[in-house]
C-alpha cells in the first residue's frame, strides 16, 4: 500500500475521533504527529516470513514463534481432512454455538449433542439443527463421533466426565476449547484415556465473536495445543480443527499455559481487574464532588468510545500520541505508579490459578443447583451499581438510540 493511502487510512479513524467531543480538547498537532508515528511504526512492523506451506515464522517483539493460518487450508483441504470423520460437538453453549455453525458452514460432517429439551436443544432447533439427523442426546451423539468435541461448560465436563469418558474409546478424538478440566484433573477428576488423541483450540474471544468474524471473512485468533498424541497426528488435527471452527491465526500453546493464561488474563485486565479499576476512578470521583455523568464520562465512556478503540487498532504509543500534550505528560508519570501498586495484584492472582485456588472455587460454585440463580443475582448488583445505571443514560443519548 502507497504511503499516500497508508496516511489516508490512518486518518479516517483520527477523523472520527477528532468529531467526538470526547477528544475536542486533544489538539489536531498532536493527531498529526501520531499519524506520523503511526505511520513509522506500521512500516516497522513484524514481516512474516514464508516457510513452508501452513507455516509461518514471525517476530514477536524479538521471539520467534510459529504461527498457523486459514489461508493455508482452503475448503476443499478442510473438507478432504476431515471426509472419514464425524464431528460429535458436545454442548451448544456459547462456544457450541460459534463453533458448530461455522464447521457446518464449512462443510464439515459435524452432528451435535446436548440434553434432550433443555435451553441448547431448543437453541440448536431455532438454529437449523435437526433431531434424529444432526442433533442427539449427548451419549448417541459420542457413539457416532469419531472426535468428540467436548464443549460443555468447566463445572459440567467434571461433572459428566465419569459417564463420558468410558465412551471415548480407542480411535476417538477427544477435543477441548480450554485445558481447565485435564490440566487441574486432580480438581476435576477428568483423567484422559491414555490411547487418544487428546487435543485443544480455544478461541480468543466469545462463541459469539467466533461466529461474527467467521460471517465476516475474517477468523478468529485462537491458540492450539496437543496434550497427548498416539497417533502421530494430533498437531495436524488441532490445527485443522482450528481453521476448521473458524480461525483466522493459530498460536501454538500447551494445554497449561493456555488455561493459565487464560485463567489469569479474565480475572485480570480483561475483566475482574479492569472492572475494579473503572470502580475505584468513579467512586473517587464521585467522593470529591463530580456527578455521576461527569464520572462516567471520564471514567468508562472516553476509555471505551474513544480511546481503548486506538489502543486496539494502533498500539499504546499511538493513542498516547493522539492525546494532548497534557494528558500524554500526566499518563506516562503515572504508569508506573498504576504498575507498581498492581503487579504484586498480579502476581497474587497468577499463584491463585496456578495452584488451582481458582479452578476449585468455580467448580465449586458453577456445581451448585442454584448458580444460575445466584449469579443473576450478582449480576442484578452489578446493574443495579451507579457507575452502570449511569452508564446506561449515557448510551441512551447515542444517536443510534435515540431514533
Ligand atoms: N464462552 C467463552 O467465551 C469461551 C471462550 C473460549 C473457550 N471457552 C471454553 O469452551 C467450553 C464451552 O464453554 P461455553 O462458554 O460455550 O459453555 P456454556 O455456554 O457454559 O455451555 C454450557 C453447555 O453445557 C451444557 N451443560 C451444562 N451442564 C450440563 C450437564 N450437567 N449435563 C449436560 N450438559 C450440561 C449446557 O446445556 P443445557 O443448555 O442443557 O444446560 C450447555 O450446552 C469451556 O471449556 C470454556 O472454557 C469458552
Amino acid at each position: 500500500m502507497s504511503s499516500a493511502r497508508n496516511l489516508q487510512k490512518a486518518l479516517r479513524p483520527l477523523a472520527r475521533q477528532l468529531a467526538s467531543p470526547a477528544v475536542q480538547r486533544r489538539t489536531f498537532v498532536a493527531a498529526a504527529g501520531a499519524v506520523r508515528a503511526a505511520a513509522v511504526s506500521r512500516a516497522a512492523a513484524p514481516v512474516a516470513k514464508q516457510q513452508t506451506r501452513g507455516v509461518k515464522t514471525i517476530d514477536f517483539a524479538g521471539h520467534k514463534e510459529d504461527v498457523y493460518e486459514r489461508a493455508d487450508w482452503p475448503i476443499e483441504k478442510l473438507q478432504d481432512y476431515f471426509k472419514n470423520d464425524t464431528l460429535a460437538l458436545i454442548g451448544y453453549g456459547s462456544q457450541g454455538h460459534g463453533q458448530g455453525l461455522n464447521l457446518r458452514d464449512n462443510g464439515i460432517n459435524v452432528i451435535i449433542g446436548v440434553r434432550k429439551d433443555g435451553k441448547s436443544w431448543k437453541d440448536a432447533v431455532q438454529d437449523g439443527w435437526v433431531p434424529g439427523k444432526n442433533l442427539f442426546e449427548v451419549d448417541e451423539a459420542i457413539s457416532k463421533g469419531s472426535i468428540v468435541m467436548n464443549l460443555l461448560s468447566d463445572a459440567a465436563q467434571s461433572e459428566t466426565w465419569p459417564h463420558i469418558k468410558p465412551q471415548i474409546t480407542k480411535g476417538k478424538t477427544l477435543y477441548f476449547s480450554h485445558g481447565f478440566s485435564p490440566v487441574f484433573k486432580d480438581l476435576t477428576k477428568v483423567e484422559v484415556p491414555t490411547d487418544v488423541d487428546v487435543i485443544l483450540c480455544a478461541p480468543k474471544g466469545s462463541g459469539r465473536t467466533v461466529r461474527s468474524l467467521f460471517k465476516e471473512g475474517r477468523g478468529i485468533n485462537s491458540s492450539f495445543a496437543v496434550y497427548q498424541d498416539v497417533t502421530g497426528k494430533a498437531k495436524e488435527k488441532a490445527i485443522a480443527m482450528g481453521v476448521a471452527i473458524g480461525s483466522g491465526y493459530l498460536y501454538e500453546t500447551t494445554f497449561e499455559k493456555e488455561v493459565y493464561s487464560d485463567l489469569y488474563g479474565e480475572r485480570g485486565c480483561l475483566m475482574g481487574g479492569i472492572h475494579g479499576m473503572f470502580l475505584a476512578q468513579y467512586e473517587v470521583l464521585r467522593e470529591r464532588g463530580h456527578s455521576p455523568s461527569e464520572a462516567f464520562n471520564e471514567t468508562v465512556e472516553e476509555a471505551t468510545q474513544s480511546l481503548y478503540p486506538l489502543i486496539g487498532a494502533y498500539g499504546m504509543d499511538w493513542m498516547f500520541d493522539a492525546c494532548s500534550t497534557t494528558a500524554r505528560r500526566g499518563a506516562i508519570d503515572w504508569t508506573p505508579k498504576f504498575k507498581d501498586a498492581l503487579k504484586p495484584v498480579f502476581n497474587n492472582l497468577y499463584d491463585s490459578v496456578r495452584d488451582g485456588s481458582e479452578t476449585k472455587r468455580s467448580l465449586e460454585y458453577n456445581s451448585q443447583p442454584d448458580y444460575r440463580e445466584k449469579y443473576e443475582k450478582e449480576l442484578e448488583e452489578i446493574r443495579n451499581l451507579e457507575i452502570w445505571r449511569a452508564g446506561k443514560a449515557v448510551r441512551a443519548l447515542r444517536p443510534e438510540n435515540t431514533k
